[in-house]
Formats: C-alpha cells, sequence, structure tokens
C-alpha cells in the first residue's frame, strides 16, 4: 500500500487581509420640503433645455426641481453660462442663499430631451463621488422632476446609481482612507404616490447592493478567492437571504461526468466548486424555471496554452460572470419574482501544471460530446458546457449564461458594448425590454451554422476554438452544442466587466454589469 499525503503547494500561503466591510451607507427617501434640509450636501439635478441648433443655440441649463428657494438660489450661476447641464457635469455653491444646506451641488443630466432613467443613474453616482473625495460623508439628493421621467424609475435608478458609487476597490490599501457614504436620503418633495416611491427606492437599494456584492467578489485576488472560497462566499449569502445553496467539488464532477469542467480544473492545486443556488418562491408550481449559469474562473492563466505574462494581473475577473449570478440571485432572493430560478457557477482555476490538460487532448463533456483541445486558454466555454448541462438536467427551461469569455468580444464591440447571443428570438426580446430599465448596453450578435461548421472536429465532436475569425461568434457556437433547442442566451462581458478608467458615476475596477439587466429577466417571466 502507498501512503497518500494530500499535497499543499503553498504551505506558506497567507492570503493578504481586506479591509472591506459589508456596512454599506444608510439609506432613506424623504418627502419633506429641499430648502429646510439641514445637510452638508444638497444635490439636484438639471438639463439642457436649450432645443435649437447651430452656433449661436447657447445650452439653457434648468433645475428639474418644483423648489423657488432652491431656484432661486442657483438663478445666477445658472444664467451666467458657466455651467451648461452636460452629463455628469458638476458645479458646487457654498453656502447657498435661503437654503438650510451647507452645500448646493448641481449635476447635469445631458440634454433634456435625452435625459432618461439611465442618466439619472449616474447623475446620482456622480454626486456620491463628488463628495467622497472631499470628506462629505452624508448628502441629500432630490429627485428630478421631468416630463417623460417616471418618478419610480428615477427613484430606483437614483438609489442604485448612489448605491453602485459609493463602492470603491482599494480594499487592501493599509492606508485606506474611509470615504463611504454613511447616509444617503433621497427627497421627494411633496410626494405623489409615497408608497409606490419607497418601494421603489428600496428596490433600487437591492439592485445597487447586490452589483455592488458582484464587485467585491470579482475585485478580490486570486490568492484570496479561490473556487472553494467563491463557494464560500456564495454560501454565506445564500443563507443571509434565503437562498437554497450546495456548494460541490472534485467528487461531484467526477459523478456528474462533467469531464470538460474538471479538465480546466485538473491542472489546479486548488480543488473546483460547482456552486448551485435554488430560488423557490412559495407557491409557483410548475411554469418555466430559469437557468442562470456563470463563468467562475477565479484564475486564468491560460494553462499550457499560456498567456503572455502583460497583464496577466487581470484574469483574476475572469469569474465576474460567476459573480454577476451570485449577485442576481441575490437580489432575486429579495425581490421575489414568482418563478423559480436556478444559478450555478462553475468555478475553477486555469493553471498550467503536470496534471494539466494539453492542445491536442480529447475530453468527453458531461452531455456525452467529445471536445478536442485546440487550446487551453479557451477554458471558459469547456465550465460552461457542463454547467448548462447541469441546469438542464435540473429541470431549467430557459437559460441564461454570463462569461468573460472571449477576447475577440472586445475586439468586436469595444469596451462600451457586452455581446449577447440567442437561439430564440421570444426570449431575447425579454432580455431586451430588461436593458430599458437596467440600462446596461448588450448587442446581439450573430449565431449561424457556419460558425458551427469552424468548431467541427476531426478526432472527435468539437474543437474548442474556431480560429481567429469570428472568435466570439465561435465561442457562442460552442455554448450552443450545449444548450441545444433549450431557450438560451449567452452574455458575452470580457469587454465591460472590468471599468479601465474611472467614470464620475463609477469607480475604475469592477463593474458588476449583467447584475442588473438578468435580475430584470428574470421578472419578465
Ligand atoms: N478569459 C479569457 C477571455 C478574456 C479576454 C476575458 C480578455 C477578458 C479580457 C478567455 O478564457 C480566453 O482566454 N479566451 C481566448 C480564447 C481563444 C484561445 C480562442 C481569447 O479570447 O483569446
Ligand atoms: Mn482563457
Ligand atoms: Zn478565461
Amino acid at each position: 500500500m502507498f501512503a497518500t499525503t494530500i499535497r499543499d503547494t503553498r504551505p506558506f500561503a497567507m492570503p493578504p487581509r481586506s479591509s472591506a466591510t459589508i456596512t454599506t451607507m444608510r439609506t432613506e427617501i424623504s418627502f419633506d420640503t429641499l430648502s429646510g434640509f439641514e445637510t452638508e450636501l444638497l444635490a439636484v439635478f438639471a438639463a439642457d433645455t436649450q432645443t435649437a441648433k447651430g452656433a449661436d443655440a447657447k445650452p439653457a441649463p434648468a433645475l428639474l426641481i418644483n423648489d423657488d428657494a432652491v431656484k432661486t438660489a442657483a438663478s445666477q450661476v445658472l444664467s451666467s453660462g458657466e455651467f451648461k447641464a452636460g452629463a455628469n457635469e458638476t458645479l458646487l455653491l457654498h453656502a447657498p442663499a435661503g437654503l438650510k444646506a451647507k452645500r448646493l451641488l448641481i449635476v447635469g443630466l445631458g440634454k433634456q430631451a435625452k435625459a432618461t432613467v439611465n442618466s439619472v443613474r449616474n447623475a446620482a453616482g456622480t454626486a456620491v463621488r463628488y463628495v467622497k473625495p472631499r470628506g462629505i460623508r452624508e448628502l441629500v439628493v432630490a429627485l428630478p422632476v421631468a416630463d417623460g421621467l417616471n418618478p419610480m424609475s428615477a427613484a430606483r435608478a437614483a438609489i442604485e446609481g448612489a448605491t453602485v458609487g459609493d463602492f470603491d476597490p482599494d480594499t487592501y490599501r493599509s492606508d485606506r482612507k474611509d470615504q463611504r457614504i454613511q447616509r444617503f436620503t433621497l427627497v421627494a418633495p411633496g410626494g405623489g404616490d409615497r408608497s409606490a416611491l419607497e418601494a421603489a427606492f428600496a428596490e433600487g437599494v437591492i439592485v445597487g447592493e447586490s452589483q455592488n456584492f458582484a464587485r467585491t467578489l470579482v475585485n478580490e485576488p486570486g490568492n484570496v478567492l479561490t473556487p472553494t472560497v467563491l463557494g464560500q462566499r456564495a454560501a454565506e449569502m445564500a443563507k443571509e437571504v434565503g437562498l437554497d445553496c450546495e456548494v460541490h467539488s472534485t467528487e461531484k464532477l467526477h459523478e456528474l461526468k462533467m469531464g470538460a469542467f474538471w479538465s480546466v480544473s485538473q491542472g489546479s492545486a486548488e480543488p473546483p466548486a460547482l456552486i448551485v443556488m435554488r430560488y423557490e418562491p412559495e407557491g409557483v408550481k410548475g411554469g418555466p424555471v430559469l437557468g442562470l449559469v456563470g463563468k467562475g474562473i477565479t484564475f486564468d492563466t491560460g494553462g499550457i496554452s499560456i498567456k503572455p505574462a502583460d497583464n496577466m494581473e487581470k484574469m483574476k475577473y475572469d469569474m465576474a460572470g460567476g459573480a454577476a449570478m451570485i449577485g442576481a440571485m441575490r437580489a432575486i432572493a429579495l425581490l421575489k419574482p414568482k418563478v423559480r430560478v436556478i444559478g450555478i457557477v462553475c468555478a475553477a482555476e486555469n493553471m498550467p501544471d503536470g496534471k494539466a490538460q494539453k492542445p491536442g487532448d480529447v475530453q468527453t463533456a458531461m452531455s456525452g460530446k467529445t471536445i478536442e483541445i485546440i487550446n487551453t486558454d479557451a477554458e471558459g466555454r469547456l465550465v460552461l458546457a457542463d454547467g448548462l448541462a447541469y441546469a438542464k438536467q435540473l429541470g431549467a427551461t430557459h437559460l441564461i449564461d454570463a462569461a468573460t469569455l472571449t477576447g475577440a468580444c472586445v475586439v468586436a464591440l469595444g469596451m462600451v458594448n457586452a455581446g449577447a447571443f440567442s437561439n430564440d428570438d421570444e426570449t431575447f426580446a425579454k432580455f431586451q425590454a430588461a436593458l430599458e430599465t437596467s440600462g446596461e448596453k448588450f448587442w446581439r450578435l450573430p449565431l449561424a451554422d457556419e460558425y458551427m461548421d469552424m468548431i467541427k472536429s476531426d478526432i472527435g465532436d468539437i474543437k474548442n476554438t474556431g480560429g481567429r475569425w469570428g472568435g466570439a461568434c465561435t465561442a457562442a457556437e460552442f455554448l450552443h452544442v450545449f444548450a441545444e433547442d433549450t431557450p438560451w442566451i449567452h452574455l458575452d462581458i470580457a469587454g465591460i466587466a472590468w471599468i479601465e478608467d474611472s467614470r464620475p458615476y463609477i469607480a475604475k475596477g469592477p463593474s458588476g454589469v449583467a447584475v442588473r439587466s438578468i435580475l430584470e429577466w428574470t421578472r419578465r417571466f
């Protein structure tokens, strides 16, 4: 008999300590008058009402509030021409006359005719990110009033944007200044339908916090957030919000014959995690079951087809699709749509090692299909292949997956739109409609038999890359082989999951993209 020892390749590994805490800002909605608020800062939104075009058409900024005292306080600076109410443009006044607030911040929404709830979402984030580095820890924001702006949608978007704006990624800095906002108040003077506004506001808090939860996961370095730890974080969250959650590892992958998923994990000392979250609303029997499947590569070195060193550190965010599903499941558990949802995250580390898979290897996926490995760096589709098959086995009638899948998608759409693919127009129409609420940008790209032909293998059923051209589409066709005819949407978020440069309304770093859109999609069933 041989004695077996458990190999620990990092006996002295000690993960760094993070100062990230779960506490978020205190939020409330109020219906009092703006001028009476004793606050460090009152923020109001303005839009450019100029409709004429041409050289003489000067910007005509106007505040989107019905409060004479605030309008008077701002009238001089608005007529000065210094402030054009461009999107996320800011202007600060100290000691505004006639107001109890110490400061008045005006944030632009851009052209009035083009201002949407998404402009409100961003402008609220801008207000928050304006005050944070200035040592101001509390602010009051006025809900904008304008034609074509639904007050409930605007209230929800404003608190979402504010919550998202409060997030900063510098959690491991030893001299980290705590710049988090302690209290955020949204004011809808007079009110309107108060209970509807309160409900919309409460919803926005949940959505914003769920997006930030996903961002926190994506931000973690690979030495902290291993597949096992991702599983633990998902399980903790699930317990908090009352979701059913199981986290499996190696044995279960073998039991389910997940040869594609395992082939990625086999080269890592870190065991894989198959995270399964279930949302079963009371009284909902029958009807659709939505399967949310996320790519959870906690670090992607490329494996034996190793990536170049430049920017490789970014590949800690290769679990952003999985994090989006975990964030979406959190929001679903709290907002309780009337549809059953299963969330699956296939988490693994893609490493080169003596046990790693090699180009030319042939793997048998859970579905029985054989896959010729051409490039071990095309690993996301491998873990998703088995994730999609498992979601179907668990009863999913509709599938959606999210993954930082291909550089080709970034080449096609830049860092502006994420890619979306679907085999079913009706299911995709629900997603398209969801985007109006979420404000996220996805652009539909094509599936086609010709792309499928590009991934046919000589030795087995399919190969895991289809060459350089149309890389996002051949990757999607690869997943299509496993989704089969089940209505399915594939989201390629490679270009959008990480923000390279900060914007006025959001920090650089993990974006939390897809949480909001996936949530809204589930609410349309
Ligand atoms: N995780 C990468 C894709 C990626 C690229 C995400 C850039 C974020 C930014 C994925 O696993 C990958 O390596 N894809 C390869 C596929 C190729 C080998 C067919 C790619 O896109 O180069
Ligand atoms: Mn890869
Ligand atoms: Zn990857």
